[in-house]
């Protein structure tokens, strides 16, 4: 590492990991089992980073040590090396995969030490946009509607042109009535927010805004995407209850009611890279050809400002 800037040569190794947890999910699509899928996803992932050169703790992972077997928070992995954070979720949309519905994924993040945010497992409310647009064009703290004409007079577009991607989830129901009320039109998912927020930075998506509240863990994970292939961010951690407040407090938070912007969730020099587990609109799944296996992998790297997909064939023997 110079500095703060991770390796370049971490961006293959990288896919490589995450390549290694689609796969393994990918055995499991279909088959109903949320928790077989992300065993397996987690136990490839987890063995994948054991050949990669570097000192890593698991910041966002599988949740505390003594309820996940690998992967958990704080977990150390690696071969040796620079001392890096990592944010992973080797299934992200265990459901959809266990359904074999669209837009599976393993996923990570890498940054140069006390890069990425410690979040706890809580929801987090989330609002993100694309790049190009002027700073703070839209807030967390401002209606639906005043985001929604906001970001229609910055992109010139009419507000009836502007879709604003929301989690279909009943918590979301007066979200979804004021986007709408807005005069907006809302794209509705079923699941995975890392590909929602991803999905504002790609006009071929027509999703000009994400808002609404999903996992915490998840918004660190695509504000660290966002770092790379440039876009708007702000987080804000939501508590249901003491236990959830005690523990943020346990993880460092300090101000429970804090807005995070897109550099306190993930600040320096930041790698991402997710691999399609079932087909959806940011990757194509793990697929069968006769010789074995194919991936689709995004990975970004945040000082390189380089984006790239890489389709791999594995080769059964
Ligand atoms: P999992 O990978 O844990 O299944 O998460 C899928 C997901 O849709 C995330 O993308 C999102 O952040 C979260 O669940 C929302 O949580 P909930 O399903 O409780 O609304």
């Amino acid at each position: 590492m110079t500095g703060a800037t991770l390796d370049r040569r971490l961006v293959l190794e990288m896919v490589h990991v995450c390549e290694a947890a689609a796969l393994a999910a990918s055995k499991l699509v279909g088959f109903g089992d949320e928790k077989a899928a992300d065993a397996a996803a987690v136990e490839a992932m987890r063995t994948a980073f054991n050949r990669v050169p570097i000192s890593g703790t698991v910041v966002i992972g599988e949740g505390e040590r003594d309820e996940a077997p690998m992967l958990y928070i704080g977990e150390e992995v690696g071969a040796g090396g620079d001392a890096v954070d990592i944010a992973l979720d080797p299934l992200e949309g265990t459901t959809i995969c266990a359904k074999a519905m669209p837009g599976s994924l393993a996923v990570l993040a890498l940054a140069p030490k006390g890069g990425l945010l410690n979040a706890p497992d809580v929801y987090m409310d989330k609002i993100a946009v694309g790049p190009g647009l002027p700073d703070g064009v839209v807030d967390l703290d401002n209606s639906a509607g005043d985001n929604v004409r906001a970001l229609a007079k910055a992109t010139g577009k009419a507000v009836e042109d502007i879709r604003v991607c929301v989690l279909d989830r009943s918590r979301h129901s007066a979200l979804i009535a004021d986007l709408r009320a807005a005069g907006c039109g809302v794209v509705l998912i079923g699941d995975g927010d890392v590909a929602g927020v991803i999905a504002t930075t790609d006009a071929t998506t027509g999703i000009d805004m994400y808002m609404g509240s999903g996992g915490a863990p998840e918004g660190v994970l695509a504000a660290a995407a966002l770092r790379c292939i440039g876009g708007q961010m702000q987080g804000r951690l939501l508590f249901r209850n003491d236990d959830e407040r005690a523990r943020a407090r346990k993880w460092g938070v300090e101000d429970l009611n804090r807005k995070y912007s897109l550099t306190d969730l993930a600040s320096g020099d930041v790698i991402f890279a997710a691999t399609g587990v079932t087909t959806g609109g940011l990757l194509r799944g793990v697929g069968r050809v006769p010789r074995g296996w194919t991936t689709e992998t995004l990975v970004m790297h945040a000082a390189d400002q380089m984006v790239r997909r890489i389709t791999g064939e594995h080769i059964s023997r």
